[in-house]
């Protein structure tokens, strides 16, 4: 097979690992382990989100976070909104890049961000206006995409009609999310394929979560048709608190080893991903990535 010779990784975990955790990390430890993640080498990196406190109170102190991390200016530093108040606010604290995002599903859109998709539409709109007059990046994470807790199958029609109102909106790029991780390699192929007729490769990243253990052969499918743009997070973290059954973010760390192993550059310490994984598994009980289960092993 033909794989891309580099790779781009965004690491999500200090966003997406900890919004569906059961413990609150406290603020000056987030902060302490995303100035761990900014040595390591990864581009990107989430750092919380600007959502309603009360919906995903792990990540209520997103400014305070966002003000106390050291900036390294080789990262891009994220941060979701889901609106013009969660704009206000990620701005303030001048975050790097914003993140909007939507489902494929009607329903999981509706229990995730209390509205139909098409009344999400004028309010991602607006946000994405302001933000790019602001000189930021926008990205945009389309949801549910191989499988919805809710509805099932979600037709590759209506995905393609989000992606495309998200693009028109002058998203950067897009994350296409396996959000309670059912994607399967096969059913990767076929989705890639749909999105290659309406989009380009380059402006797609891919978001598998690893509920059934299947995110590193989606990656490795993705690969093979030239996506170069992938999320992770540290330890195999996250979940969407809104997404029943959504569990762990496909590992950083054992995508690396995978990458490192078949010679595609990501630029990325392992060693200091995995030094990251060990601080941040103090305060959460349950990483996931078999890297770790190696290391603890061995410990
Ligand atoms: P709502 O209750 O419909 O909000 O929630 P509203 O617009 O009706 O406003 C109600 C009150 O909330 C108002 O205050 C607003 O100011 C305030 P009041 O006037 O009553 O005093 N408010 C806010 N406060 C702080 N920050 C804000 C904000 N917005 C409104 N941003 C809302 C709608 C979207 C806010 C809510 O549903 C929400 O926060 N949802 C977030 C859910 C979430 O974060 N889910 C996980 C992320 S998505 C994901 O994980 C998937 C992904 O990883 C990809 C994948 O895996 O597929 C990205
Ligand atoms: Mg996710």
């Amino acid at each position: 097979m033909n794989f891309p010779k580099q790779v781009k990784i965004n690491e999500v975990g200090p966003r997406d690992g900890l919004q569906n955790e059961a413990v609150m990390v406290p603020a000056e430890a987030k902060v302490e382990w995303i100035n761990m993640l900014s040595e390591t080498g990864v581009p990107y990196i989430e750092l919380s989100s600007f959502v309603h406190p009360d919906w995903i109170p792990q990540l209520k102190d997103a400014t305070e976070v966002a003000r106390h991390i050291k900036r390294n200016p080789a990262v891009t530093y994220a941060a979701l909104v889901p609106n013009r108040k969660g704009l206000e606010r990620a701005l303030e604290v001048d975050v790097d890049e914003i993140c909007l995002f939507l489902s494929s599903s009607e329903t999981h859109n509706k229990k995730n961000i209390n509205k139909s998709i098409k009344d999400t539409y004028p309010v991602l709109q607006e946000v994405s206006q302001d933000a790019k007059s602001a000189g930021k990046k926008v990205r945009g994470y389309v949801s549910t995409v191989f499988g919805c807790p809710y509805e099932g199958d979600i037709p590759i029609d209506n995905v393609i009609s989000v992606c495309e109102r998200l693009f028109s909106m002058g998203v950067d790029e897009l994350s296409i999310g396996d959000t309670i991780g059912v994607a399967d390699p096969a059913q990767v192929e076929n989705v890639l394929i749909r999105l290659f007729d309406y989009f380009p490769k380059e402006k797609l990243a891919m978001h598998f979560h690893n509920t059934r253990g299947t995110a590193l052969a989606n990656v490795l499918m993705a690969l093979s048709y030239g996506i170069t743009n992938f999320d992770s997070s540290v330890g195999g973290l996250g979940g969407c608190p809104y997404a029943k059954g959504a569990s762990g973010n496909l590992a950083t760390d054992d995508l690396l080893y995978m990458l490192d192993r078949m010679g595609v550059r990501t630029g990325i310490d392992i060693d200091k991903i995995i030094q990251s994984s060990l601080y941040i598994e103090q305060y959460v009980s349950n990483l996931s990535s078999h890297q770790m289960k190696v290391i603890n092993r061995t410990r």
